[in-house]
């Protein structure tokens, strides 16, 4: 892309830039090759066109020059190279204003915010309903609606506290800073490639502003929707520009200060030798209080090294071994996978309160080498849904997309992780529309279709040979598709054996009860049935900072009191029961994928 930039002629550049600008919106040259306008900037802005530059900033570009600033809540001189950009889309009522600079380096995105704000909260449970920054970033602009690999959201509040919808967290450093009028966070985004003169990344920046326990409005860059989240082709654009010859990045201690950060976060009582971190801990101190007082960036990268050597020989406990833990799910799993399965759409018909029938759809993922025809070859069934105000398209859209739980599942199932299955996607809208009832719909309706039309273990849609299958079928969901998998499991353990709730609990099961009365409730279910502890499972998890992961991780320490009914472990040989908590998680698809990809392996383990 640089050496494609080095050929453009001046006129080109100015008239790209125009483009940019609105200036020349007729033009087409920006519609008809969109890389051009950030090459030609970069272009002009290193023969020093400043005018031109900030005539493309009063529309729609950010523009990153380069330097590495301290990222420690102070604003270095470096930051003075960099251009104010304010953010112009205020909704709500918010009087509050936020002003932004980029700069960056070899390896790094820095974005200042100073943002003014008479009233700073952070009551909310909802990270984006605190007074917060939060940063997206599409970083090889390919502008999908969904996030990919390399896209994130990151939010930092105003007293530092980080949360983080998609991306990997390790890459985000912040620091911040209260003000007369406000607040200021200086924050780090590592980068994935290395940027050059003319990078063009996607990009959006917002500001949340609460006051009491709610957002009363956002400040957006570029994006006047809202939409930011759900959709990167709604970003605007950052211009790498400015690096001279012999320009250099500074030091890079943040990557080491994250991984000390979770040293530090570490719970030792899980593990028999804790000692080998904290001597780690100890010698990074030392290497940095005793040493020269120039550290060189080799010495901070050895250091990181050897710490997180320390971090991976902690053994744990018996005990704790009992507990499941988070896995972050690898990104090449959210590559294109060579051996893809397909997804199919279904129509049924079901009925409605007023006595009438619906028409409504279930999305099928069938695994690669799925073969109609091939009778003999049976598959689990999990059934697995959407929450508030999503749909059955959610998660596989329709037939011919790939997105990112059919990437995983078909990567999962490559690599040998699950045996292959079928996943179905229905909704509880439509038809009753009603979570506590669903099961009906789900057993007369969804599960017959599905089960009869493919290679399942069902012999037929009756009921008897329902409950003899139910150990190839599994039900999970998200948030009030969670809440639908409690009510699910109290109404169909004949028929379901497997059980996935994600980010909800059991609201208005125990009718409206706490924590242990829904564990009671639930208890009560199974006693009467008879089954016996190995007859069903339930593996759960949530994010530690999703509002959802109170009430939840409640319920499942109320269930796990009743063990004689809910064995609690990580392995299914011992118990039945188990819950992941995702360290910084929110209410977001993005960490439930992740727990989807946690407990696939252990859905359907040991059945034949
Ligand atoms: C948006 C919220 C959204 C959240 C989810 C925020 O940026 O403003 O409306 O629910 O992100 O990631
Ligand atoms: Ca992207
Ligand atoms: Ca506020």
């Amino acid at each position: 892309m640089r050496r494609r930039a080095k050929r453009f002629t001046a006129a080109w550049a100015a008239a790209a830039l125009l483009c940019a600008a609105g200036l020349n919106a007729q033009s087409g040259v920006h519609a008809a090759s969109p890389e051009v306008s950030g090459e030609a900037l970069a272009h002009a802005a290193e023969s020093g066109t400043r005018t031109i530059v900030s005539a493309v900033n009063v529309r729609d570009s950010l523009v990153a020059q380069y330097g590495s600033p301290v990222i420690d809540g102070e604003i270095d001189p470096v930051w003075d190279k960099a251009r104010i950009v304010e953010a112009r889309h205020a909704s709500g009522d918010t009087r509050a204003s936020a002003a932004f600079r980029a700069l960056w380096d070899d390896h790094a995105l820095y974005i200042l915010a100073e943002v003014t704000d008479g009233s700073l909260s952070m009551e909310s449970p909802l990270p984006y309903e605190q007074d917060s920054v939060e940063i997206f970033l599409d970083e090889n602009r390919d502008k999908t609606k969904e996030f990919s690999v390399d896209d994130l959201q990151f939010r930092v509040n105003f007293a530092n506290v980080q949360t983080i919808d998609k991306g990997d967290g390790s890459r985000f450093y912040t620091a911040t800073r209260l003000t007369d009028d406000g607040y200021i966070v200086e924050a780090r985004i590592s980068l994935k490639n290395k940027p050059d003169n003319g990078t063009v990344s996607g990009i959006e920046l917002q500001v949340n502003d609460a006051e009491g326990a709610g957002r009363i409005g956002t400040l957006n860059v570029f994006d006047p929707t809202g939409g930011a989240w759900d959709d990167t082709g709604l970003f605007g654009e950052i211009f790498f520009t400015g690096k001279k010859r012999g320009d250099k990045s500074g030091l890079n201690p943040y990557d080491l200060l994250n991984l000390m950060k979770r040293a530090l976060s570490i719970d030792y009582s899980l593990y028999k030798n804790p000692g080998v971190v904290k001597d780690a801990i100890l010698q990074v101190a030392a290497a940095n209080l005793l040493g020269s007082a120039d550290v060189t960036q080799e010495q901070i990268d050895e250091q990181y090294a050897m710490l997180a050597e320390a971090i991976d020989a902690l053994e744990m406990t018996e005990e704790a071994a009992n507990e499941k833990y988070f896995t972050p799910l690898p990104v090449e799993y959210l590559a294109l996978s060579d051996k893809p399965g397909s997804i199919e759409r279904l129509s049924y018909r079901t009925a409605n309160p007023d006595g009438g029938m619906d028409t409504k759809y279930v999305n099928v993922y069938l695994p690669h080498g799925y073969d109609a025809s091939d009778k003999n070859t049976r598959y689990n069934v999990l059934y697995l849904m959407h929450g508030m105000g999503e749909n059955e398209n959610l998660l596989f859209g329709g037939p011919g997309e790939n997105r990112s739980l059919k990437k995983i599942l078909d990567n999962m199932i490559a690599n040998g992780d699950i045996e292959p299955l079928i996943v179905v996607t229905p909704t509880f809208y439509g038809g009753k529309g009603d979570i506590a009832v669903f099961h009906e719909e789900l057993l007369q309706d969804i599960i017959p279709l599905v089960e009869t039309k493919y290679n399942t273990y069902a012999k037929s849609a009756s009921l008897q040979d329902l409950k003899a299958s139910r150990a190839h079928r599994a039900f999970g969901g998200f948030s009030m598709g969670s809440a639908t998998t409690w009510h699910i499991f109290a109404h169909c353990l004949d028929y379901i054996k497997y059980y996935m709730p994600l980010s909800g609990a059991g609201w208005g099961l125990a009718g409206g009860g706490d924590a242990a009365q829904t564990a009671e409730f639930l208890a009560d279910v199974v006693r009467k049935s008879g089954y016996k502890p190995h007859d069903y499972y339930i593996f759960s998890a949530a994010g530690t900072q999703d509002f959802a992961y109170p009430g939840l991780h409640d319920q499942i320490e109320a269930m796990r009191q009743l063990s004689d009914v809910f064995p609690y472990s990580s392995d299914p040989a011992k118990g039945n029961l188990y819950f992941i908590a995702g360290e910084g998680g929110t209410h977001t698809w993005y960490w439930q994928n992740q727990f989807i990809y946690n407990i696939l392996p252990d859905l359907f383990k040991g059945e034949s």
